[in-house]
């Protein structure tokens, strides 16, 4: 039986930070459906809510009102390891574990879930091949460049092949080369293992690159209309 296409809803969202109540709320009333299989960017400008979007798409934070969904079931009532296995996160910063070697930075999340050491390193390898970076397999994060890193924190988000990544700003400290680079392997990994991408950023180079782009602003969610 071919599985279910995953839709990840966020239906009439609100979200109001208590820290800073009087400014009113980030953004209200945002209804959006993000379908596992397709490629989505949001962008808008600093402060239009992005972040705060797409913590709640991956249910890292809660909306004030309104719902986030997973196949009809709020991800409220999901739990935790359930959502790990299916969203995934890249954020701009990329938190590696530098005493250990890329290698295993990679299979974390695998050996978290306490698959097999082998099992592991044939997904890590296969891995460290689609982000360019096979010759550094017992390298360690400090050794690395920054978009070198960058990679190597995708490869660890794309490990358990989750139905949704979630990226925000995934490509902000890299140059244009590097950014192309990262956009290339959630392609890649849209195209092989049919996973949704839905990635926050302010450049036209990355966010024109996927199928739907929305933009943030005054607290509405529009669908971006390319320029003619
Ligand atoms: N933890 C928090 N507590 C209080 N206010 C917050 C918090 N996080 C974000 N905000 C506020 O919510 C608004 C939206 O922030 P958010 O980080 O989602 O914006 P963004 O679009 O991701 O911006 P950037 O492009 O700079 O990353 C801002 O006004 C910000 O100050
Ligand atoms: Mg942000």
């Amino acid at each position: 039986m071919a599985n279910l296409v995953k839709n990840l809803v966020l239906k009439s969202v609100k979200k109001i930070y208590e820290s800073s109540a009087q400014a009113g709320p980030v953004f209200e009333k945002i209804s959006c459906s993000f379908q596992q299989g397709k490629t989505y960017a949001i962008r808008g400008v600093s402060g239009s809510g992005k972040s705060t979007l797409l913590h709640l798409l991956g249910g890292l934070d809660v909306p004030t009102q309104g719902e986030v969904l997973l196949n009809d079931i709020s991800i409220a009532s999901l739990g935790r390891e359930f959502l790990q296995n299916t969203i995934g996160f890249a954020f701009q910063a990329h938190y590696l574990v530098n005493e250990l070697p890329i290698i295993q930075n990679i299979m974390l999340p695998g050996r978290v879930k306490g698959l097999s050491d082998d099992l592991c390193k044939e997904r890590a390898h296969a891995l460290l091949q689609l982000i360019g970076l096979s010759d550094k397999a017992q390298a360690f994060p400090p050794e690395l460049s920054g978009g070198q890193q960058q990679r190597v924190a995708l490869a660890r988000a794309l490990f358990n092949k989750p139905a949704f990544l979630l990226a925000d700003e995934p490509t902000g400290n890299l140059d244009e080369d590097n950014a192309q680079l990262v956009v290339d392997i959630l392609l890649e990994a849209n195209k092989t293992e049919g996973m949704g991408v839905v990635i926050c950023s302010h450049d036209a180079a990355v966010y024109r690159r996927m199928e739907i782009v929305y933009v943030l602003e005054h607290g509405a969610l529009l669908l971006d209309q390319p320029p003619k």
